[in-house]
């Protein structure tokens, strides 16, 4: 018995029932993940509801100290990342976390241990907090290994092609969770009315072609030659229409356009950042397993971000996401460059 009157759907999916219903097509699930997924949706309802309270709580500006990688903290950073450690911890299905906003990965303390380990950026895009643009958070799901190892941290130095979940949250003109458990990739508007993401965008794919480049351009006198050939052959066609150029500098945003509209995002290598900007394990490697379930590609410029084994915690990488044939196109032009 359903009904749908007056905007109203009596029997909507949510995304606990979703995520329940995927649950059940796997005999063998215990429901760990499905718990694991419900404590982030609770973070992310909390770190939406501050995002969009931030001005009126005086929760705009610096926290005054600078995160792992020098950049400086805001306020909604920390609070952020308290929501997303607290919930995760209290679980009972984490062992390990990543953060990053925090040097070192957390260990959880034994009673309350669980077989997955969260690498996550709470509050991805800080520099557009202040001016109202949207910004994220991106979350990769791993399970321990089984074999034991001498220090904790080497359970989340696996490669992408491991991950049991990825995804992120949009807190944009609405507030979204995309979500990958391995099957194709959905996304869950988050109705305040009933405090539930409900699903709005069922199997998204990435148009296998799009008109769309996205990097910043501040950065051309920094960019490799390969990059600036291959930007100008976007903006100065041979044949056809130009690309458009669009850059939030939000990666979520950035990266939930491209995924509807179909494109590029491209982070290269720079001269002050030489191994890119963007950090391995929770923002390259979830973004890249979205990508990837929705019918995309993602590079580092020479192997598929998914393969790479990180080997520190904040590593860093370039990255190329996007349509499989603009992320093939610049991957030749880096091939053609290298020979
Ligand atoms: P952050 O984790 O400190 O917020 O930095 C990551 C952000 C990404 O969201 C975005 O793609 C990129 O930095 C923008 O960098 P830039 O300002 O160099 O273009
Ligand atoms: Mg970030």
């Amino acid at each position: 018995m359903a009904s749908r009157n007056n905007g109203f759907d009596s029997d909507c999916m949510t995304l606990t029932r979703f995520v329940l219903a995927e649950q059940r097509k796997i005999p063998t699930a215990t429901g760990d993940l499905s718990q694991l997924l419900n404590s982030i949706q609770t973070a992310v309802k909390a770190v939406s509801s501050a995002v969009r309270k931030a001005g009126i709580a005086n929760m705009y500006g610096l926290a005054g100290k600078e995160n792992v990688q020098g950049e400086e903290v805001k306020k909604l950073d920390i609070l952020s990342n308290e929501l997303f450690v607290n919930m995760l911890t209290s679980s009972f299905k984490c062992c390990l976390l990543v953060s990053e906003e925090n040097v070192n990965a957390i260990e959880v303390e034994t009673e309350k241990r669980g077989k997955y380990v969260v690498c996550f950026d709470p509050l991805d895009g800080s520099s557009n907090i202040d001016c109202l643009v949207s910004v994220g958070s991106i979350f990769g799901i791993y399970k321990k290994l089984d074999e034991p190892k001498e220090s904790m941290v080497a359970h989340a130095l696996q490669p992408g092609k491991n991950l049991v979940a990825a995804g992120y949250a949009l807190y944009g003109s609405a507030t979204m969770i995309v979500l990958s458990i391995g099957r194709g990739v959905n996304g869950f508007t988050y109705d305040p009315a009933i405090g539930e993401f409900v699903l709005t965008e069922r199997n998204l794919r990435v148009p296998p072609r799009g008109d769309i480049y996205s990097i910043n351009e501040g950065h051309e006198g920094a960019w490799d030659t390969v990059i600036k050939e291959y930007v100008r052959s976007k903006k100065y066609p041979k044949s056809g229409k130009a690309y458009s150029g669009r850059y939030v500098g939000s990666m979520v945003a950035d990266v939930h356009r491209t995924i509807k509209y179909g494109g590029i995002f491209l982070y290269p290598a720079t001269k002050s950042h030489p191994t890119g900007k963007l950090r391995l394990l929770y923002e390259c490697i979830p973004m890249a397993y979205i990508l990837k379930e929705a019918g995309g590609l993602a590079s580092n410029g020479n192997i598929d971000i998914l393969e790479v084994v990180p080997e520190k915690i904040h590593q860093r990488s370039p990255i190329f996401l996007g349509s499989r044939d603009d992320v093939q196109e610049v991957l030749q032009y880096i091939r053609k460059y290298q020979s």
